[in-house]
């Protein structure tokens, strides 16, 4: 079967604003504020800049390279730059369906906030209204016991717009909602963080959020939380990039690209910080206690800090908890449709599937995985879990693998400068080679062993053993088996396959050696 045209966005505007739509999601909102106050709040600033300028954009545009240069869906750009290097591509499509099914949980559940916040369902107690009353979360993590109806019907009505979005295809459906979701989102939060500004004890809140703690930076796991929150706000190590920018038209800037989106995202990011943290001021001042005490981390802060800051509101708090909870909906929304296309793009690489099929096939796979784990009683600790070991031996493991493979043993970073050069209007120097080539893997690796140590060392979350070594390692080493497995069975159309191999590979060495 012969593929298809490629998809291509219909504008440069239009390829931006999905890339900053998949940047910024629920990562911006709920993650940023509290790894930045847990990790030397002002001080966290000057670690997270480096990460995004050593790290953060240099990916981005090699991201970008690879997937301009070649094409293709990440396992098809990576085999045409060396044939075994595709088990790479398929862990990171392995990835993205692990992250999928959990990510649009936490959608389903800002959408039921979104409801809840107009009757401030939560009483006097968001606390217990959140794991008791809404998820019926059980003690125990491992098997499964209730399915909760309130919580699978807004999953299922997320999964329905993702996969409506997905199957009318880049141009008419991701290019098109991001048109609408990205302006939205900014609106909508904008006039959130200036309610939150307003509000007494909101000064607080952002002394609190930017007093730096400069022993913080003396810390090795500050630096290794900084470089894990560039990776997962910008999108990088799961593949997404180079799906987007396969769809790019041949005249494409790509350095210039990578810079707006990377300083959009952190801007959007930084905004994120400044209306939490404005209403955690607010909510301590009110509460007459210190922001530390109502800064709880995580999933917490959005569903459960929230809740209490709306119900102490004087005025507005139902209008608050509806802006807050629906900028939640809709940067999550923009982030899964990008993550479910990896999959769906690479499924279509190796099948030569159309776009409907292989949405219904492919994301309806994912969304009913999401729809039988997340509604029980035991979805909150699959979830925990699943993000904890995907995020460190996914996303940031799959980053420090393809750099050493593109790197260190293909040394193919020159071939990608040139390429991006070649098209760009802000051309790359050294300095990108070196980057990438030296201090980012070397960084990673540290990062990386010392994790694993601490790993180890202590069970995370207190959650059993025999819970972790499934839900936990099993999920992250069953991803990069499945990525091994995948590259080693031969592609249906592998003569049309193996000859354009043979021709990029010939081109990628001459190139390099001119
Ligand atoms: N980049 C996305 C986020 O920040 C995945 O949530």
């Amino acid at each position: 079967m012969v593929q298809q045209t490629r998809e291509q966005w219909g504008t440069r505007a239009g390829f931006l604003m999905a890339a900053i739509g998949s940047a910024v999601g629920l990562g911006n909102i709920w993650r940023f504020p509290y790894i930045a106050y847990d990790n030397g709040g002002g001080a966290f600033l000057v670690p997270y800049l480096v990460a995004l300028l050593t790290a953060g954009i240099p990916l981005l545009i090699l991201e970008y390279a690879i997937g301009h240069r070649y094409r293709s869906s990440a396992p098809l750009s990576y085999r045409r730059i060396a044939r075994p290097a595709e088990a790479i591509g398929w862990w990171q499509v392995a990835i993205c369906f692990v992250i999928a099914v959990y990510y649009g949980a936490i959608i389903a559940w800002s959408a039921s906030y979104v409801w809840f916040s107009l009757t401030k369902a939560w009483g006097q107690d968001p606390n217990g209204f959140f794991f008791g009353d809404y998820l019926q979360m059980s003690e125990a993590p491992g098997g499964i016991t209730g399915y909760v109806p309130a919580v699978a019907w807004p999953l299922i009505a997320v999964w329905a717009v993702v996969l409506a979005i997905l199957a009318l295809g880049v141009r008419k459906g991701i290019e098109k909602a991001n048109r609408i979701f990205i302006p939205l989102l900014v609106v909508l939060f904008l006039i959130m963080v200036v309610q939150a500004l307003t509000l007494d004890g909101s000064a607080t809140g952002l002394n609190a959020l930017f007093t730096p703690d400069w022993s913080a930076m003396a810390n090795g796991s500050v630096w290794v939380a900084a470089y894990g929150q560039i990776f997962f706000s910008l999108s990088i190590g799961f593949g997404i990039m180079v799906t987007y920018a396969s769809y790019l038209k041949r005249k494409a800037d790509l350095t210039g690209s990578a810079l707006v989106a990377g300083f959009a995202n952190s801007s959007f990011e930084l905004l994120a910080g400044i209306g939490v943290f404005a209403a955690l001021g607010f909510m301590a001042t009110a509460a007459g206690t210190a922001v530390d005490q109502v800064a709880t981390s995580g999933i917490g802060l959005a569903f459960i800090a929230f809740p209490q800051i709306i119900s102490t509101l004087p005025w507005g708090g139902s209008v608050f908890g509806v802006l807050f909870f629906a900028s939640l909906v809709i940067a999550g929304l923009s982030s899964l449709i990008s993550i479910v296309e990896v999959v769906i793009s690479a499924v279509r690489d190796r099948t030569g599937m159309g776009r409907v099929q292989s949405t219904l096939l492919v994301g309806g796979l994912i969304a009913l995985v999401s729809i039988l784990i997340f509604p029980t009683h035991q979805g909150l600790h699959y979830l925990d879990v699943f993000d904890h070991f995907i995020n460190q031996y996914g996303i940031a493991l799959a980053a420090l693998v393809m750099l050493l493979v593109f790197g260190w043993i293909l040394r193919r970073l020159p071939v990608f400068q040139k390429h991006a050069n070649s098209v760009s209007s802000l051309r790359l120097g050294a300095w990108w080679r070196i980057t990438l080539g030296i201090l980012t893997p070397v960084l990673l690796g540290f990062m990386m062993w010392d994790s694993l140590r601490a790993e180890l060392a202590e069970n995370y979350g207190g959650y059993s053993e025999a819970f972790l070594l499934t839900a936990g390692w099993g999920v992250a080493i069953g991803a990069i088996v499945f990525g091994a497995i995948m590259a080693l069975i031969p592609w249906r159309r592998a003569d049309e396959m193996a000859a354009a191999d043979a021709r990029n590979t010939a081109a990628d060495t001459e190139e390099g050696e001119r």
